[in-house]
This record gives C-alpha cells, structure tokens and sequence, in this order.
C-alpha cells in the first residue's frame, strides 16, 4: 500500500529523532512492500526563520491532505521573544485544532529491561505498570478566550461542552476495553463547575460500557497516587491542562521521558504522532537523545492510521529486543554502562526488525 505522510522535523533534538524514525519506517516498508512518502514541511521555530510564522498555511494544507503526521518537537529559547500567538508552541496548538485531533494518546510503560532507571523504590512498583493517558486535546483553558483587561487582570477561559466530553470519553472506554478494562477519571469537581460536568458526563457515557469499572478521582490526589501506587491505573481520562501535567508525571516514573511515544487524533484515521520529549535544546546536535520515542510513536502511526498492526509490533518488539540486549542510549543508561549514540540506537533496532 501507498502512505503520505506529512514530515515536521522540527527545532533542537527534532530533525535527528525524526531521521531514525523514518530510517525505521523505510526497513518496514521493504519487508512488508508498502510505500511511504515522505512531504517535509516547516513548523514551529524553523518555520519562524524560514517565513515569519510559526505555522505556514502551507503546512496547514500539506497536513490536511496527508494520511498522517510524523513530528520531531518544536521550541527552543531562541524565539522566546515571540509574540504568544507565534511562539513555536502555539505551531503545535494551531495543528491540533486545524486537523480536530481532540484525543491525545500517552501510554507510559515500564520496561523489565529498565527497572533501573525507575525513581519509585521496586517494593512500590511491583510488577511494573501500564498505563495510557488520555487526554483531551483541543478543548480546555489552552482553547478558551485569553486576554487582559483594563484592570490589569488576566483571562484564560476554561471550558468544556458536553459534546467534547462525550467523545474523548468514549475513546478513554474504548482503549480500556482493549486493556485493564478500567477508567479513571480525573478533575477537580470540588472546585471547578467544567469538571462537574465533566464527571456527569463521563457517568452517563460510561452507562454503554457494561464491562469498565470507572472511578473519578481528584486531580491532586492523582498527582500523589501516581506515586504511591502506580499499578492502580490502567488509562486515565482527563482534560487537556491536566492531562498535560499527569503525562509528564507518568513519563517520569518510567524513567526517561526519552521513551514514550504519542498519538493525537479526531474523528477519522488521520493523526499526528510525536514523542512527548520536547526540543531539548541543550543536546540537540550531539547524538545523545534517545530516538525510541519516536520510533514506538511511528510504530502508534502504523496501527492507529494504516491499521498495519503486524508492522507495528514488529517495531515494538524490536525496541523490546534491543532493550534486553542491553543497548542503551545515554538517558536510560546507568553511570558507568557504555551507550549508544542516536543514529546507533537506530541501526540497532532496524537490524532487530528481521528479514
Ligand atoms: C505537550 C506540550 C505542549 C502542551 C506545549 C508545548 C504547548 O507540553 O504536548 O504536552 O502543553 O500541550
Ligand atoms: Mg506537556
């Protein structure tokens, strides 16, 4: 088959992630036979340099029209002195409401190989977790009205309609009923009126999943028991600013950021895929990040867009073998372990995806 995707390299540690990410890619397009092209188009920081903004109506257009999107990370404090609605950011916040990717798909997992790296103490962790978050992308405080007014008082607006929360919350049953078949819902009900309807909301669509359990919990509390006790998750619903915050926790319990993968979609197949690592300015250059990230994203790309779900657990179990090996990248490597450098990594999972 014939795939076109939409390529963001982008700012800092971007452009090298994304080569092996593509590098992946083109080993599984030989030994399946499909055929994926490949569009570069600007974003973020380099669309500044290049045009002036941070958002081309060009990439706009080049995205809309692709089957999906592959994107590195964009920012960096070279373009700190934008102005908000052109920041490199804002790029991000403008793809994702043009294409209506409203479901944001974190999955943070422990690997066995990895237990090293984790922060929380083996007799907290147990057997590991496996959790997904999922978080409301296009709604929220990040979408709602923003302004200051003439009392030197500043407005974010926060905002959900029942109609945006019903549809993420059948995306979080959904995922659920092909996992731990258990949603926990997390807001503030004790405080914010949004997540009163939030709560409701999820309630009544929960009534079509016989099967989930689903409790709520207090965003807070979440905060604090995600490190208590992380295996009582199993995927998490959640708006968009706390989902922001929950991710990175989650991430961090895994011990590097550096792994996990996601997937923005809306209503159809198209989506936009990333590693939830940003930029990382200060490395950017110098073969140190870890390209896995963005490999298991494209490996999200495969089965969630192209539904090619063989292609896609070849690459997860190739992450998975070169793992056990024993090949790390700098991140995820203890102090006196030798590591590998991005595009090494990269080969070495490549040469894993056998013949
Ligand atoms: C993320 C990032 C973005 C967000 C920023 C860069 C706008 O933190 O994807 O999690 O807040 O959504
Ligand atoms: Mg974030």
């Amino acid at each position: 088959m014939n795939y076109n995707i939409a390529v963001i390299k982008g700012d800092g540690v971007g452009p090298e992630v994304v080569g092996e990410g593509i590098k992946v890619l083109l080993k599984i397009a030989t030994k399946y036979g499909h055929k994926f092209n490949f569009n570069n188009v600007l974003a973020g920081g380099e669309a500044i340099d290049a045009t002036g903004e941070c958002l081309p109506q060009k990439t706009i257009d080049a995205c809309l029209s692709s089957d999906s999107i592959i994107l590195g990370a964009v920012g960096g404090s070279k373009w700190d002195n934008e102005p908000a609605h052109n920041r490199p950011e804002s790029a991000l916040l403008g793809l994702r409401e043009a294409l209506g990717l409203f479901a944001n798909i974190r999955p943070a997992k422990m690997y066995k190989a990895l237990e090293n790296a984790c922060p929380i103490k083996p007799e907290i962790i147990g057997n590991g977790f496996d959790i997904v978050v999922m978080r409301e992308l296009t709604g929220d405080v990040y979408f709602g009205k923003k302004y200051r007014d003439d009392n030197g008082v500043a407005h974010d607006d926060m905002n959900y309609s029942v109609k945006e929360v019903t549809r993420i919350a059948h995306r979080a049953f959904k995922m659920a009923e092909l996992r731990g078949k258990k949603v926990t819902s997390v807001d503030k009900a004790n405080v914010l009126e949004t997540s009163r309807l939030w709560r409701e909301t999820v309630e009544n669509v929960s009534k079509e999943y016989k099967n989930i359990t689903l409790n709520h919990m207090y965003v807070d509390n979440a905060a604090m028991q995600l490190i208590r006790n992380p295996s009582q998750f199993d995927v998490i619903l959640t708006g968009n600013l706390f989902g922001d915050i929950l991710s990175d926790e989650a991430s961090m319990i895994t011990g590097s950021i550096g792994m996990l993968p996601s997937a923005s979609m809306g209503e159809g197949k198209i989506g936009m895929y990333e590693p939830i690592h940003g930029s990382a300015p200060d490395i950017a250059g110098t073969g140190k990040v870890n390209p896995i990230a963005t490999i298991l994203s494209i490996a999200m790309m495969l089965k969630y867009s192209f539904d090619l779900t063989a292609e896609s657990l070849d690459i997860e179990n190739a992450v998975l073998t070169v793992l056990n090996d024993g090949a790390r990248t700098s991140d995820i490597a203890s102090s006196s372990e030798k590591y590998l450098t991005t595009s090494e990594m990269g080969d070495i999972i490549c040469d894993a995806i056998l013949n």
